[in-house]
């Protein structure tokens, strides 16, 4: 087991030394902005753990990579602790805190997080982007968190399983037509361009650097929400919050006074599989989507109209019941059940689409046809291609 964690960690390595997955140009003043107001947001508003949480706290980072996030962190006050088993990575966080001058802040480690033994304990601890490319992302997260002091908090990003399928898909593709690195990348660029193209968009990362990162890389095992949550079991970490939200497929509340349903609770984990299928079709962003079905929500913009016929009664209003008429001319039309019916078909219609593709790789190496076939796909391998890493953070009780 031993042997195969070093094997493993050994390759990841070599590729990420060739190519980084990590490294934004941080250094330019738009970027850094970009990615501030993306931390700023991911932590405040999507994760409800206010900045100030990170001021004077002691953070343990594992795989901290080229310091880009941990700079944040510190910035917001936090004393950083780095385990990073990449020199090159560690020589430019080093020099990326003292261009920000923040190296009293920084304390680096250059060595597996695996054979990392720190005297202390931390107040947050985090991991992002890192475990699913270990060979035992259970027991790294294990040992993160027994580095965690009662209260702290665990903040981790790693993969779905279900939210990854697309891209699992895309490395099984390249992996069977493939003979070489170089022709993953190839491959790769011509198969899944506009992929690529989004996530360069988006992820303000090189081309090359998310071929390497999710392509080339030896290593990407991904873990379900019911796995992780049980991770949490197991080291008494208890669930805060999630990015996306866990959800089925929305909210219920009864009282304010009793507890909204906890999905994370054992007996409805099962539940939350709901949410996975939504991340493992995902092709669009919530803008994007809500955008298409604006139009088919704007009657629920009567409900003012609906509501102001008797609001603020009181001995002295004069009370019109002819104008209740007004109802019977306005659409209650919501078209909720299109949308919903138009998202489950959506998920439909990728398995079919998954089913002609698995049918044709059976059959095929002509990477043109397999080409046209993706080409033609509109659900599969089509903007987005799935929610990838999915942002945990619980607490120690
Ligand atoms: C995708 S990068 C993420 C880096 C950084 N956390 C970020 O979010 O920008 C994964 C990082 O984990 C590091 N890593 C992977 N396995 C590791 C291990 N066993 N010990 C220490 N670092 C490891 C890699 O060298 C790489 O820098």
């Amino acid at each position: 087991m031993e042997k195969i964690l070093k094997q493993v960690e050994k390759k990841v390595l070599a590729v990420y030394k060739k190519v980084n997955p990590s490294t934004h140009k941080i250094e330019s003043n738009d970027i850094f902005k970009y990615h501030q107001k993306f931390r700023e947001s991911l932590f405040r508003d999507k994760l409800k753990f206010p900045l100030q949480m990170f001021d004077s706290a002691e953070l343990l980072d594992f795989g901290s990579g080229t310091g880009e996030q941990d700079l944040f962190y510190a910035k917001w006050g936090a004393n950083i602790t780095g385990v990073e088993m990449n020199n090159l990575s560690v020589d430019r966080c080093k020099k990326l805190f003292k261009k920000y001058k923040l190296t009293e802040k920084l304390k680096i480690h250059n060595i597996s997080l695996f054979d990392f033994k720190p005297n202390k304990k931390f107040d947050i601890v985090v991991s992002n982007g890192v475990l699913h490319h270990t060979n035992d992302q259970r027991a790294g997260f294990k040992k993160l968190v027994s580095y965690l002091r009662p209260r702290g908090f665990v903040f981790i990003s790693v993969g779905n399983k279900a939210g990854a399928f697309q891209r699992n898909l895309q490395r099984m593709i390249l992996y069977k037509l493939a003979k070489s690195e170089e022709e993953i990348v190839t491959l790769a660029k011509f198969l899944f361009k506009e992929h690529i193209d989004r996530a360069v968009k988006y992820g303000k990362r090189s081309a090359d650097s998310i071929i390497y990162d999710s392509y080339v890389v030896p290593k990407a095992d991904n873990a379900s929400v019911e796995e992780i949550l049980k991770w949490f079991d197991e080291n008494n970490i208890k669930f805060y919050s999630s990015w996306p939200p866990l959800q089925f497929p929305f909210p219920l509340v009864d009282s304010p006074r009793n507890d909204i349903i906890d999905y994370t609770e054992k007996k409805y984990r099962k539940l939350l599989s709901f949410s996975e299928y939504f991340w493992m079709t995902a092709n669009a962003t919530d803008k994007e989507i809500i955008n298409e079905y604006h139009k088919d929500l704007l009657p629920m913009n009567n409900l003012n109209k609906i509501t102001d016929l008797i609001k603020d009664i009181g001995p002295d209003s004069v009370i019109k019941l002819e104008k209740f008429k007004e109802i019977e001319n306005l659409d209650f039309n919501f078209n909720l059940e299109r949308i919903y019916k138009k998202e489950i078909n959506k998920i439909s219609n990728f398995f079919k689409e998954l089913k002609g593709l698995i049918y044709l790789l059976k059959n095929t190496k002509d990477i043109k046809k397999i080409k046209k076939e993706i080409d033609k796909n509109q659900f599969l391998f089509n903007g987005y291609c799935g929610q990838g890493d999915i942002y945990y953070m619980g607490y120690k009780e």
